[in-house]
């Protein structure tokens, strides 16, 4: 099959986003609780509303519901009890998980078009919009690599740009760089910030780093441990100013260490037994 040249897509080194005019979506999660058959309660009366545009980080310690939370926003799971509310229908929601979950017999390139071939996005068009999503990530030299010849940190680019190629309304990461080493994960954040917040798209974080989740999120809403429920909520003041000089600034450290101080306060009273069974 011959290569659908991208009509447009080189305009002199620009980049045009792939859609600058998302507005994001409002996500109204009101007393959600998931019991598994088994009769497990994972999460009792989730109560947490993420406003149009707004990035949410969700911390808390293993076991306590966090992807359990992000599969019943995403619709994949149904809650046990209460509602998510997105004032209209279902958004156009992406996913990002810990591993890349690339196939390795298809190019980045061919990666990054999955979900557009599976979204019946016709091939010159498709090869357009992934293309501008692997710049977008810093993968543009890579179109034509395989996944066994790009490092880890790679791979995710390539599994970021799969998601934000469709132009999603919500994104639901769970987890997605938490396999990489740190200065990989800081510049990935970086990347991060720059797509998600230059498009305005709605998103939840989930992640263990509290670093992390002050680093990237609006707000970060700490879990307890199972049954999981939102024991509270922490503002992060720092607007879209997010420079990698952030990290190291005491305002982050105060911000920080209100969100180990809500983890701290309730993994003594309820987590020892969870922490021992997982042993
Ligand atoms: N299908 C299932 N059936 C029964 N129990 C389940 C099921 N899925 C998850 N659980 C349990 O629900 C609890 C929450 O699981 P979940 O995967 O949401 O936790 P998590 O916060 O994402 O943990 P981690 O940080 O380790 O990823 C866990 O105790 C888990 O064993
Ligand atoms: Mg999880």
């Amino acid at each position: 099959m011959g290569e659908a040249d991208a009509p447009g897509s080189e305009t002199g080194g620009h980049v045009a986003p792939l859609d600058t005019t998302q507005a994001g979506v409002t996500v109204a999660i009101d007393g959600v609780s998931r019991r598994f058959r088994s009769g497990f309660l994972a999460l009792t009366e989730v109560d947490l509303t993420i406003a149009a545009g707004e990035l949410v980080a969700v911390v808390g310690p293993s076991g306590c519901g966090k992807s359990t939370l992000l599969k019943i926003i995403a619709g994949l799971l149904t809650p046990t009890g209460g509602v998510v509310d997105f004032g209209g229908s279902r958004p156009e929601t992406g996913y990002v998980f810990q591993d890349a979950h690339l196939l390795p017999w298809r190019t980045a390139i061919r990666n990054v078009e999955l979900f557009l071939e599976v979204d019946g996005v016709r091939k010159a068009e498709r090869r357009d919009r992934a293309r501008r999503a692997l710049r977008l990530v810093g993968l543009a030299d890579f179109e034509t690599s395989y996944p066994a010849e790009l490092s880890g940190g790679m791979k995710m680019r390539v599994s970021l740009a799969r998601t934000f190629a469709t132009d999603p309304e919500l994104m639901l990461f769970d987890e997605p760089f938490a396999a990489l080493d740190e200065i990989t994960r800081n510049r990935l954040n970086n990347d991060l910030i720059r797509l998600q917040r230059d498009r305005g798209v709605t998103g939840v974080f989930v992640t263990h780093s509290i670093g992390e989740a002050v680093f990237l999120a609006d707000r970060v809403a700490v879990m307890s441990p199972a049954p999981g429920r939102i024991v509270g909520v922490v503002d992060v003041p720092f607007g879209d100013d997010r420079r990698a000089e952030l990290r190291t600034s005491p305002e982050f450290a105060a911000v920080a260490r209100d969100v180990s101080e809500i983890m701290a306060a309730h993994e003594v009273a309820e987590g020892h037994e969870i922490m021992a069974a997982q042993q």
